[in-house]
């Protein structure tokens, strides 16, 4: 492994051999290492995991536009900063080198504090770039959520499960939201597009968040998808493949921590389709894992041949107690 690091060292022309090397877990989709040179100097070395992004060109062009949109219009905001190799290049053999930001990661988030500051953080980022034309932007993943399509790849598929009739039962009050956007009622902005604990670096001394980051996803989408992704995987009692349906639910006390957070940067965003994204995604991805289920679970990572079927459960009981607190939910807008 230093062997390759040191190869991409030189690339990128930093000088003084590596002295250490961490590699950092809370991700799960790049492999990720900080890199101390003999210089004293500290790197993030990553190598993408190009199954998942396949024109890393793309995403480091996005990257980049959306790094110096944001030093210019929004200069009190953390960016991401990559290196260049010396022919003018972000990615060498589809690694690239990034500064380190000061601060430390979490896979999840727990206290209620901290719920509410990444509430903030990710509302201030959305805020930040809903001036930039996303036009400019390139869909680095082709049909990123167009829940639409998702639904359409799924009824195509034969199964008799129960699964199948209730998500079809919802497709249109999930769909609803996509529609919007897609008639051009409301216009697609720039947007994260992952919106998850493990994509802020927190200040070790204040616990508030100093950066929001990994922009792999950074394109043109609807921020209200991004709210309720982030209130899906924030105010959650449980991951995504908890067994036990019976502790699926919402917390309300986390969601009104996040929700607290994001308005107070962020109150422009459409308020009428905030809580109605949040069903929205959930069923977007119990409607992805039951396809994955169905095709041979081609796409999501499995430990054993029924995962995908018990991650699309989990997300429908999710689903469901999302409509029972709706009402609840929207109050608190
Ligand atoms: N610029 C950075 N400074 C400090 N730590 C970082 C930086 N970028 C990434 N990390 C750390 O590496 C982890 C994985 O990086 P990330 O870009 O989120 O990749 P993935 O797509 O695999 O989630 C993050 O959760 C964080 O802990
Ligand atoms: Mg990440």
């Amino acid at each position: 492994m230093i062997t390759v690091l040191n190869t991409v060292r030189k690339a990128f022309r930093l000088e003084g051999e590596i002295l250490e090397m961490h590699p950092l877990t809370d991700g799960g989709i790049h492999g990720t290492y900080q890199i101390r040179l003999k210089t004293g100097k500290n790197y993030i070395f990553q190598q993408v995991n190009t199954s998942v992004f396949q024109n890393p060109d793309a995403v480091m062009q996005n990257i980049v536009r959306t790094a110096s949109y944001l030093e210019k219009y929004v200069p009190e905001m953390q960016v991401l900063h990559f290196y260049q190799t010396e022919q003018g290049e972000y990615l060498f053999q589809n690694w690239r080198v990034m500064d380190v930001i000061h601060g430390y990661s979490m896979k999840t988030c727990e206290n209620l504090y901290q719920i509410q500051q990444a509430g903030k953080a990710f509302g201030a980022f959305q805020k930040a770039v809903s001036g930039m034309d996303s036009a400019g932007l390139v869909q680095t993943i082709s049909g990123f959520h167009d829940t639409k399509a998702y639904f359409q790849e799924l009824l195509h598929l034969k199964s008799s499960l129960p699964e199948m009739e209730i998500l079809r039962n919802w497709q249109e009050q999930a769909c609803f939201v996509c529609d919007c956007y897609q008639k051009g009622k409301l216009p697609f902005q720039v947007t994260h597009g992952d919106m998850k604990c493990s994509n802020l670096l927190f200040d070790r001394e204040t616990n508030q968040p100093v950066a929001v980051i990994d922009w792999d996803t950074v394109m043109s989408g609807m921020p209200v998808y991004d709210f309720g992704d982030a209130v899906r995987s924030f105010a959650s009692n449980v991951s995504s493949s908890e067994t036990d349906l019976s502790r699926v639910g919402i917390s309300m006390p986390k969601f009104e921590a996040f929700v607290s957070g994001w308005l107070s940067e962020c109150p422009q965003t459409d308020r009428n389709l905030l809580i109605p994204s949040v069903f929205s995604v959930t069923v977007e991805l119990a409607v992805r894992y039951l396809t994955d289920y169905l095709q041979g679970n081609i796409y999501f990572r499995i430990t054993h041949p029924e995962q995908n079927l018990i991650r699309a459960r989990n997300q429908i009981r999710l689903a469901q107690e999302l409509l029972k607190h709706q009402s609840e939910m929207e109050k608190f807008l």
